[in-house]
């Protein structure tokens, strides 16, 4: 430990302590420092669509400052914007849902930790399917809760199978966390996977699941399916979604739940003490978005999928570079063990991951995120949201930089 941390932990928490920086922030924090000094820096390791909020919606903020929304909102979101996100579950989704069962909130992010610190009890577990979102884990360690990994396989495009949630299940279990489409595998549950995972929840009704579905519009091959469909365990499930993926709004900081309302109502609680309402014309700018549909969606939809489609051509053509087909989000996540033990020109060895992003950083000034983040320590996540030449070129400098692994 450097003396300033040995310092910091006399006074800090030993709940911040324990909590490690998001790796994804970490990565991006270092490809900035490498751009400063002058490499030309290609990033693939961001989380976010390189899209603009498409225009409606930006004219949809202007008008709320003019009409004046700048004071404080109710908790739980506007009523008007609540109501068109139930209407939007019920065309959408097939959910029922009254405004008493939605949380609008900071972000998906923050709908998602007030779900986490709303049920869970220290010592509680949280299984947690994996490859996950990075925030999962810490998420669960914020609220004292014990997170199990259940790992989907390769084979399987990393889906868990219902199986497998079964057989972890134990009587300290409270919640299951996944998120369909997948970051960071892009895999989509089917129907009848999900039919499989409910009938798992409806033989354990003290088992609740958080169905993260921020990725719902962007999916190439399947349909959308919420496990809240699932009737006879819908009470058991909160959904989570959102605007920063299908509308291209990550910096406006809109997310929601929807919840049977005892959950929805101490969600309302929880925010109520840590944020107050989500910001007044970042909520206007949300309803315009879901009143003009999803047409906006679909547009960046097509482009993401032309790339998934380049990348994985790209990623095929890689030796060593093992891949599911992502059905779905912006990403692809080929396992990449193969180039572990393999030693970089300087003399050191790559020994994980980690280590062959950093190379990779270095050596090919391309950002990726380390699988470790997402537990699953022999795979690289590559987001596919960047320009096609991008793409093109990020791909051929990592081949050019592996073939100097020996
Ligand atoms: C799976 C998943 N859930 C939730 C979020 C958070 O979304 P928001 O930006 O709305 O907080 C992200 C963002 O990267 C994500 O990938």
């Amino acid at each position: 430990m450097s003396a300033s941390a040995t310092l910091a932990a006399t006074f800090l928490s030993d709940r911040i302590s324990a909590l490690q920086e998001s790796q994804t922030i970490a990565m991006a924090k270092k490809s900035r420092e490498l751009a400063a000094q002058g490499h030309n820096v290609i990033n693939l390791s961001f989380g976010e669509p390189d899209f603009q909020t498409p225009q409606y919606i930006k004219d949809a903020a202007k008008r709320a400052l003019d009409e004046g929304y700048t004071k404080y909102t109710p908790v739980p979101g506007y009523v008007e914007l609540r109501q068109a996100i139930a209407d939007k579950l019920r065309r959408e989704n097939r959910l029922e849902y009254q405004c008493e069962n939605i949380v609008v909130s900071t972000g998906a992010k923050q709908a998602l930790a007030n779900a986490v610190m709303s049920m869970v009890n220290p010592g509680e577990e949280v299984i947690v399917l994996a490859p996950y979102w990075v925030s999962y884990e810490e998420m669960v360690r914020l609220a004292e809760g014990v997170s199990v990994r259940v790992m989907g396989s390769l084979e399987n495009d990393y889906k868990a199978t219902a199986a497998q949630i079964e057989e972890a299940i134990t009587p300290r279990t409270k919640l299951i966390m996944y998120s369909s489409p997948c970051n960071p595998t892009g895999a989509v549950f089917s129907r009848e996977e999900l039919a499989d995972i409910a009938a798992v929840l409806a033989r354990h009704p003290q088992v609740f699941a958080i169905a993260d579905e921020i990725y719902e519009y962007i999916n190439f091959e399947g349909e959308h399916v919420s496990l809240a469909e699932f009737d006879e365990i819908k009470d058991q499930v909160i959904t989570v979604n959102g605007f920063s993926k299908g509308y291209a709004m990550t910096g406006w900081r809109v997310g929601y739940l929807a919840a049977r309302k005892e959950i929805a109502g101490a969600c309302e609680k929880m925010q109520s003490q840590i944020t107050s309402g989500t910001c007044s014309i970042a909520q206007r700018a949300a309803l315009a978005a879901l009143e003009g549909g999803r047409s906006s969606a679909d547009e960046m939809v097509t482009a993401y999928h032309r790339r998934r489609d380049l990348v994985l051509k790209l990623v095929k053509e890689i030796p060593g570079f093992k891949t599911p087909t992502p059905a779905g989000a912006f990403y692809v996540f080929p396992d990449v063990s193969a180039y572990f033990g393999k030693k970089a020109p300087q003399g050191e060895t790559i020994e994980n991951a980690t280590d062959l992003a950093m190379f990779l950083l270095n050596d090919a000034h391309v950002a990726a995120v380390t699988g470790e983040a997402f537990g699953a320590p022999n795979c690289m996540r590559f987001s596919t949201a960047a320009a096609d030449e991008k793409l093109r070129e990020a791909f051929i400098r990592i081949k050019d930089s592996l073939e100097k692994l020996v």
